[in-house]
């Protein structure tokens, strides 16, 4: 067993760090208050190749492995998970979906773009009326022969607006129940799909989130990614992935928020001395300290497990619990060790803990990796 990065997985750390430091830091909270899309960043961080993490070279792409990716996700989310979350559902999801359940001619026309940067990516699986339960598709495809027809309405969707490559998982054969369900590359230019409004999200304001409508979207057959009824098969397997990205988003909120306890509590001072020299605020960062670092053994294994080509749709499950439930115990705290300071803007911490919150309910609920955790166990 090897504990240490390697000189790669070290530098993709520390460009990361270094661009949350210099460049993230200094408009973080203009975009959260007024949540704006944080489009120069995403240009920015797409040169440094983060957009391309899981796209191979011939397609122009990084292709680093999950250790090198988690890694530039905690770092980001650190200070800004906004971005953190448009970069993991471009890089795990779509991405990685087209470069490996894609066909030749699907990876030729859309991975140049979005190894770039050019194009964003976006995952279009939720429903009003399917969201932990997502194999209750509404969203209908229905084949026409040389195309396929898409109605219906997807939501909570990051990147609608600003992302141009959707991967959109819809009905087709009903009777079927999820083996019915098809998976499409869809343009967001195509006529018959409509954005909804802006969701005006507690936390994480800075990325986009919007319904998408599909009217009559006429969707050429070469579009479907598999086979014919390969699409909830293929949502859940990118998900396995996508969820070690979330819990690596989480691990940084936690991250971030202990880096800024520790600094405020060696100078500020109460009571004579600085309130790190009392057991109470102590103790609280020792707890902290620990319970950040076996999320991060837990996010590292199950990248590592995919690395490996194992396995790891368990252990990204509880990897998201640990670390979600982890980001949220250690901002409250933060808040706390910060006083009245913590719960006012400037600090970071009250937003950090606003973040915190989503990442325990989007791509699965911490209900849903409990129940994925819960089933494993049964199956022995
Ligand atoms: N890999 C491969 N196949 C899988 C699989 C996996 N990880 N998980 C399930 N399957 C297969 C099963 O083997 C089964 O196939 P068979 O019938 O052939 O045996 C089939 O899929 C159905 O499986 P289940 O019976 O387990 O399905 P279910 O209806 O009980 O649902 C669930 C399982 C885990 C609850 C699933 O619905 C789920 O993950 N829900 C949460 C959805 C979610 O995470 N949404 C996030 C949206 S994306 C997002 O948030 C992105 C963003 O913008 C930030």
């Amino acid at each position: 067993m090897n504990f240490a990065y390697t000189e790669e997985q070290q530098l993709i750390r520390e460009t990361a760090r270094d661009y949350a430091k210099r460049n993230l830091l200094k408009d973080v909270l203009e975009r959260d208050a007024k949540a704006i899309y944080p489009a120069e960043h995403v240009r920015n961080v797409a040169e440094l190749g983060f957009f391309g993490m899981m796209i191979k070279p011939e397609y122009g792409g990084v292709n680093t492995d999950n250790i090198s990716y988690v890694l530039a996700l905690e770092e980001t989310s650190k200070i800004d998970s906004s971005l953190a979350v448009i970069m993991a559902v471009h890089n795990s999801l779509t991405s990685y979906g087209i470069q490996t359940y894609g066909n030749d001619a699907q990876k030729q026309k859309h991975l140049p773009s979005l190894a770039d940067g050019s194009k964003i990516g976006a995952f279009l699986l939720s429903e009003p009326d399917a969201g932990s339960d997502a194999s209750f598709q509404k969203t209908t495809a229905v084949d026409k022969g040389d195309h396929y027809l898409l109605n219906g309405v997807k939501n909570w969707i990051t990147s609608a607006q600003s992302g141009s490559i959707y991967l959109v998982m819809a009905q087709t054969w009903p009777e079927k129940g999820h083996k019915g369900i098809n998976a499409f590359i869809v343009e967001k230019d195509t006529p018959g799909i409509s954005i909804g409004p802006h969701e005006d999200k507690m936390g994480m304001r800075s990325s986009d989130t919007h319904s998408v409508m599909f009217n009559d979207v006429v969707v050429p057959k070469e579009n479907r990614i598999g086979d014919d009824g390969f699409g909830f098969r293929f949502a859940m397997k990118l998900l396995e992935g996508g969820r070690i990205g979330i819990a690596a988003q989480a691990l940084g909120i936690a991250a971030g928020a202990y880096e800024l306890s520790v600094k405020y509590a060696k100078e500020r001072k109460a009571f004579g001395t600085e309130i790190i020299n009392h057991q109470a605020i102590a103790f609280k960062l020792a707890d902290m300290a620990t319970e950040i670092e076996a999320a991060r053994m837990m996010v590292l294994k199950a990248a590592w497990l995919k690395d490996q080509g194992k396995p790891h749709g368990t252990e990204s499950a509880m990897a998201k619990l640990m670390a979600t439930d982890v980001a949220m115990k250690t901002t409250t705290e933060a808040v706390q060790i910060h006083g009245g300071y913590g719960y006012v803007k400037e600090y970071h911490v009250e937003r950090l803990m606003r973040e915190a919150k989503l990442t325990q309910i989007y791509e699965g609920t911490s209900e849903i990796q409990k129940l994925i955790i819960s089933r494993a166990i049964a199956k022995g």
